[in-house]
């Protein structure tokens, strides 16, 4: 069998400012989304968390981002048919990027099962494609992050990536809320606050604007004790634009009062999930006061690779 995996992602600074122009980073975080392919004589694909996810004999799937993959990838002349196998530790429909992950470790071990050259452009293109079937509108972050890994500062479209070096000595706790939220509804509603209350809150989405170039700064210098303080400072102007949850607020004031050096919703919020910064020594027992789910994870640095 052909393998490939893909990281998920987490939103570090920025989320929902975003939207109306202003820049955010983003960081692909070392939990995997794994694809392995063999040749069979129809295309499927099997999730281990999901079950059967497509099937293009049997109506499973259809108009998914996976019958977009298939398709893509025969206009490319391939002509071979496969069965597929998806293995994911990322949390699922959380923001975390899942699907986009998936996606890409499929592209990937599709085209390499094809004798294509899975070029993270192309990738990443396909990635897209797939996304917009499944989302209607996506950033692009999440295939970018997939594809490529690292840290990536975006504004309007435009991603940069950040090379750093991920110190050893600390890592991000992410909680998963276990609260979906449709990230359209959620975005919509800031928005109509935005136009509700410009006056008030022009001078929060300066403040975001000011917090992301800062934490620009302090990752170029890897000064990661004070780059807490901004995530936490990020997580008060996300309350502001009211897309917290008691739910999250709970937890991020659990994992404050047990030495997080910050921590602040990721995604869209009124759910999804909670990360934390954590110097690494501090972080032993912390999982075990959460009733949630949790991971630890650092930078996955290389994006989309083959593992087989
Ligand atoms: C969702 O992961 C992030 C938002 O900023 C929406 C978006 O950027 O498309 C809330």
């Amino acid at each position: 069998m052909i393998c490939s995996k893909a990281p998920g992602k987490i939103i570090l600074f920025g989320e929902h400012f975003v939207v109306k122009g202003l820049p955010g980073i983003g960081m692909a975080v070392s939990s995997y989304a794994k694809a392995c392919v063999e040749e069979s004589d129809k295309n499927t694909v099997l999730s281990k968390q999901l079950g059967l996810v497509y099937d293009e004999a049997g109506g499973v799937g259809f108009g998914s981002g996976f019958e977009v993959i298939f398709k893509l990838i025969a206009s490319m002349g391939c002509s071979k048919r496969a069965r597929a196998y998806i293995d994911s530790s990322i949390f699922m429909g959380s923001g975390m990027g899942s699907s986009a992950a998936s996606s890409v470790a499929l592209i990937h071990a599709l085209m390499r099962f094809c004798g294509l050259d899975p070029s993270k452009e192309v990738v990443s293109r396909i990635a897209f494609e797939a996304e917009k079937a499944v989302h209607g509108k996506p950033s692009g972050i999440d295939n970018t992050l997939a594809t490529y890994g690292g840290l990536l500062y975006y504004r309007s479209g435009v991603f940069e990536r950040i090379d750093i070096k991920w110190p050893e000595e600390y890592s991000l706790l992410v909680v998963n809320t276990g609260i979906h939220r449709e990230t359209g509804v959620v975005v919509k509603e800031v928005l109509d606050l935005y136009e509700r209350r410009r006056e008030v809150l022009e001078h929060i989405y300066r403040a975001a604007e000011e917090l992301v170039n800062q934490a620009l700064a302090m990752l170029r210098r890897g000064d990661f004790e004070n780059l807490g303080e901004l995530m936490n400072i990020n997580q008060g102007l996300l309350y502001t634009v009211n897309v917290s949850c008691p739910k999250c607020e709970e937890i991020i004031w659990l994992l404050r009062r047990n030495k997080a050096l910050g921590v602040k919703l990721s995604g869209a919020g009124r759910g999804g999930i909670i990360i934390a910064l954590y110097r690494k020594k501090d972080l032993e027992g912390v999982r075990q006061l959460l009733k949630e789910e949790s991971l630890v994870v650092s930078l996955d640095e290389q994006g989309v690779l083959s593992i087989s």
